[in-house]
């Protein structure tokens, strides 16, 4: 069990990362989060001041940073060259810019380098846009995780307002959409259910349900 491979990939605000978590833990495997490397490369541009347009150099930045996580009873730190920006990937301004560098081919190079270095090393759940389809092609699960796009702006507006944030929910579910068609549209590794992935459709579900229903997808090829 603790070679299985688990790609779990689908759009955003899907709960992907939050199953994941327990999915990983249920059957004690590792957990990768790559939204969140990308999200850590698109920080550190930000924080240099990088022009977004300059491929050559999000993929200079995207080969030199290391990138580690850091497991807590939560869920997991993430290191950025031994800084912990776990915070700091989630802000709006990150959120609307990472599509833009996860766009860039070289970026992408460096990520799926050293994502498939971890699969090598451990059994995992990873989830992402593009595990099934890219990263872990012959995956032993393939899941492609989902729910209606009024569904997935709710459950963020709910955090978001549980957090204690002002949000305003129309605005919510256009940044979802608009950053799916961006992910989607992409030229390189887009967003994409592999044509041997299995579909879990949460709308409608609670979380523990849609755990059940993937670990059993897992239980049936182990
Ligand atoms: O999963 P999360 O919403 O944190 O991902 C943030 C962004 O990172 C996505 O919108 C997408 O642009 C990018 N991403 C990607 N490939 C992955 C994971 C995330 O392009 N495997």
């Amino acid at each position: 069990m603790n070679t299985l491979r688990v790609a779990l990939d689908g759009p955003a605000g899907a709960g992907k990362s939050t199953v994941a978590k327990r999915v990983a833990q249920a059957l004690g495997l590792t957990y990768v989060d790559t939204g969140a490397m990308y999200r850590a490369v698109t920080w550190k541009a930000l924080h240099d001041q990088l022009d977004l347009s300059d491929a050559a150099g999000l993929t200079q930045l995207a080969n030199q940073v290391q990138i580690d996580f850091k497991p807590t009873a939560a869920g997991q730190d993430v290191f950025l060259d031994g800084q912990d920006i776990t915070e700091d990937i989630r802000t709006r301004d990150v959120t609307s810019q990472v599509s833009a560098v996860s766009a860039v081919a070289g970026v992408r190079l460096a990520m799926v380098e050293q994502q498939r270095n971890i699969a090598a090393r451990t059994g995992v759940v990873m989830d992402g846009r593009d595990i099934g389809t890219v990263v872990l092609p012959n995956a032993e699960v393939k899941i492609w995780l989902t729910a209606s796009v009024e569904e997935r702006a709710t459950r963020r507006y709910q955090e978001l307002i549980d957090k204690g944030q002002e949000v305003d929910f129309e605005q919510l579910k256009l940044d979802i959409q608009r950053r799916d068609e961006y992910d989607s549209g992409r030229e390189h590794s887009p967003m994409k259910m592999a044509e041997d992935a299995v579909l879990v459709d949460s709308t409608g579900l609670n979380i523990d349900q849609v755990i059940e229903e993937i670990l059993h997808i897992c239980r049936q090829i182990v």
